[in-house]
């Protein structure tokens, strides 16, 4: 292991400071302009941009001169630590790490031998401090749905409370020990961020899986992480449909239970809508007894929950069956507070799967400790904020952004953070302005997808609303692009207010590259500067070596010094981390996106450069799509490549290789029907695979092309997809000049797929 405490190491980091490309050193000057058709410069609302480039630039310095006490600094200064004043005093400089497998393993290593408890941080540490009746989550639930029971606000007290006695539940009754895995399948509902902080609270690791996975996707989660608890939901709402959860899960657990993997309890949220039940749940209370008896080896239903006070007649209906629910909890009413655990600022904090280029999801691994410093800093630093004040992240919590700046971030920081359950533009595309106003937002986090789609409605839906409490708008996920950036800054922030566009992965944890509000000139579509303590490069694409200076293009990487929230592992394997992450050129993490660096030091961001697909800002791996397609009946291989989209930003195109001639199904039963030809029932059945498979956003909604059998799709002789041909062909794009073809093993098959997608327009 590489220890950067060491003299060398030391040295080697003053020589580095001298070599801080210039690029991050910018212009002397900075103005803001807006980006409206007069170009006219507009006074700086609060600081002097010029000011505070240059206070950017010293910090900025200082940090990755001396990043262990950079973020040592900060760590002993705005965090709880069972052994604050012992460990800080004695290690300054405690961060490690290597991103060159050269020279050991390939490793990352904040504050080791501190130990915490982030749930202590985010609740306790704010109670302390007088924060305990401010709200920490606001709930704005989707329109339409009465719920029992439902909070509008909770505050810190509130969210300890609860989240304390979910947490013995954990203990007592799911027997759920530190460093155990709980999988959360949860929608936008306030009892997602009581089951993060109670897991986290007694030590356990939480896996939040998306609500909008399907069970097979649910199921390989839950395998992968070894999980043995699981806490969901009955229902979800979402744009004024209600979502069955309970299924989804039920079929999750059969899927696992047949690859031999028991889940051995669950707790189940209610979030039931208070009209009347769904008619195919079962009413009578025997009829539940009896189902829950045949489903529990005989044994009877516990009277703790027969006889609660709302009557297990209501819709309580498949709760029962799933063992474990809301009413058991109170069961732990009269159990004191659980004891926080204490654990090093190493051990894991929680895995969130994400896509990656190739093969299964990864289970990307995040620490307590460092985590939890970078995601405060950085939510402090790139929103401006303080206790008390209300941020609003439009990101669903079950994506890394979720995690960062709807959950930890903004309770780290005593803020109050607006938890939205629906959809952007449901029932109305002014939904999302009405929530800031209505809560005094002072910050929104968004993304370029939401932006895209809501400016396609109109300013009107804007400019009907006051927006007077925002200060600062941020953006995430996907490049924002001119147009957006315009938009979201002349109509949205009239013009006043900084853009923030934060750059960074769920293997970040947190912000890497950003536009900190103020500092460096504002230009439409750039992201910014490095965040502290960590240095971007770019890389020349061909040849791995690194282009310094200003106006250079190509890819990502990141060299040390590391950020402390960067991911530590890939769940089970290690391997896959340093080989997909850190071998591909020695010495650096490589993003997987493009990016140019301007003539002030600002990166702007091109776009994923690997086979990873940005849809809606949802992470797509085409060869998880091209797995799922191939699992399809009618289909032998499937090629999927991105195609740009005016909303989406990208969507998925599908080429599959039939199996049979579309003839010969044609004559089969199955594909007989009066309103579809057979291409068309193919074509929905495959979007039903994808969406079965994975998701619904994972449908290849930019077209699936049929190929019929013998037509083959391009591939390299090593036996890699062409996907620069698949890509120019899906776009329309069938002038037939695809360069340089030598490498192409079946050069045939290009022209035979140009005249099937001739055919099908
Ligand atoms: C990928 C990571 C990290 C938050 C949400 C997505 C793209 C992210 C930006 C941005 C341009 C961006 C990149 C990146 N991305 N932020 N500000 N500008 N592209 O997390 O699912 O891990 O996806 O999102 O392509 O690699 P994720």
């Amino acid at each position: 292991r590489a220890s950067s405490s060491s003299e060398k190491e030391t040295k080697k980091r003053a020589k580095e400071e001298e070599e801080v490309p210039p690029s991050v050193l910018g212009p002397s000057h900075a103005t803001i302009h807006s980006s409206s058709v007069e170009k006219e410069t507009i006074e700086v609302v609060t600081d002097d941009p010029r000011e505070q480039l240059k206070r950017y630039q010293e910090k900025y310095r200082y940090s990755i001169r001396h990043p262990g006490a950079f973020w040592a600094e900060l760590a002993y200064e705005n965090y709880s630590w069972e052994n604050r004043d012992e460990f800080f005093k004695h290690n300054e400089h405690n961060e490690r790490e290597n991103f060159d497998a050269r020279k050991g393993d390939v490793n990352v290593e904040f504050f080791k031998g501190a130990k915490t408890n982030i749930a202590y941080n985010c609740l306790d540490r704010n109670i302390e401090k007088g924060l305990g009746d401010a709200p920490a989550i606001i709930f704005e639930s989707d329109e339409g749905f009465e719920r029992e029971k439902r909070c509008e606000t909770l505050t810190y007290l509130e969210l300890k409370e609860k989240s304390d006695k979910l947490a013995n539940h954990l203990i007592y009754v799911c027997n759920v020990k530190p460093g155990d895995v709980v999988v959360c399948y949860l929608p936008m509902i306030p009892e997602v961020v009581v089951t993060m902080m109670a897991c986290a609270r007694i030590g356990a690791v939480h896996n939040v899986v998306f609500a909008g996975y399907s069970a097979e996707a649910l199921a390989k989660r839950i395998i992968d992480s070894e999980a043995k608890v699981l806490v969901s939901a009955a229902m979800s709402y979402r744009g004024g449909k209600a979502i069955e959860l309970f299924k989804i899960v039920a079929e999750a657990e059969k899927i696992c239970e047949i690859q031999g993997h028991r889940i051995e309890e669950r707790v189940c949220h209610f979030n039931l809508p208070g009209s009347e039940p769904h008619t195919d749940w079962p009413k009578e209370k025997a009829e539940i007894l009896a189902a829950y008896k045949q489903r529990h080896g005989g044994n009877e239903m516990s009277p703790a929950w027969t006889d609660a006070p709302h009557g297990i007649m209501r819709p309580y209906y498949g709760l029962c069956l799933l063992e474990s629910f809301d009413l058991a909890l109170d069961e732990q009413e009269s159990r004191p507070p659980p004891v926080t655990i204490w654990r090093d600022a190493e051990d894991p904090a929680f895995i969130l799967y994400t896509s990656g280029s190739t093969g299964a999801p990864k289970g990307v691994v995040h620490v307590i400790g460092g985590y939890m410093v970078h995601v405060g800093e950085t939510m402090k630093e790139a929103f401006n904020v303080k206790a008390g004040d209300v941020t609003f992240c439009t990101a669903d919590v079950g994506w890394i952004t979720g995690h960062s700046y709807l959950v930890y971030g903004p309770l780290l920081n005593g803020c109050t953070s607006i938890l939205y359950e629906g959809k952007p533009d449901y029932p109305n595309a002014s939904r999302l302005w009405e929530i800031c106003d209505k809560y005094r937002a002072k910050v929104l986090y968004t993304a370029p997808t939401v932006i895209r789609s809501l400016k396609k409605q109109g300013d009107e839906w804007v400019t009907k609303t006051k927006r007077d409490s925002l200060e600062i708008l941020g953006t995430v996920g996907e490049p924002i692009g001119e147009s957006a950036w315009t938009w979201f800054h002349d109509v949205v922030g009239e013009g006043k207010l900084p853009i923030v566009d934060t750059w960074w992965q769920t293997e970040t944890g947190g912000h890497v590259i950003l536009s900190l509000p103020n500092v460096g000139e504002q230009k439409p579509g750039r992201c910014g500067l490095p965040f502290y303590g960590c240095i971007p490069a770019i890389l020349d694409p061909q040849t791995g070596k690194e282009l310094d200076g200003p106006n250079v293009e190509g890819l990502l990487a990141l060299k040390p010094p590391a950020l402390p929230g960067m991911f530590r592992d890939i769940y089970k394997n290690h391997e896959r981390y340093v080989k997909s992450y850190f071998q591909e050129i020695d010495g650096y993490y490589v993003s997987g996106d493009g990016a140019r660096r301007d003539e002030d030091g600002q990166y702007y961001i091109t776009g994923r450069v690997d086979d990873v697909i940005n849809c809606s800002g949802h992470r797509i791996g085409t060869a998880e799509v091209e797995n799922a397609l191939a699992r399809n009946v009618f289909v032998t291989e499937a090629a999927v490549v991105g195609i740009p989209s005016e909303i989406k930003g990208q969507e998925l195109f599908a080429f599959c290789s039939l199996r049979e001639d579309i003839q010969f199904l044609k004559e089969k039963a199955e594909l007989k029907s009066s309103k579809y030809t057979p291409e068309q029932l193919i074509v929905r059945d495959l979007m039903d695979t994808c969406a079965k498979e994975i998701g619904s956003f994972a449908k290849p909604t930019g077209g699936i092309l049929l190929l019929q059998p013998g037509t083959g799709i391009p591939k390299t002789r090593s036996g890699k997809l062409v996907r620069r041909v698949l890509r120019k062909i899906a776009k329309g794009d069938l002038t037939g000049d695809f360069g340089d073809l030598s490498a192409v093993a079946n050069p045939e098959s290009i022209q035979c797929i140009i005249q099937a997608k001739k055919k099908a327009n």
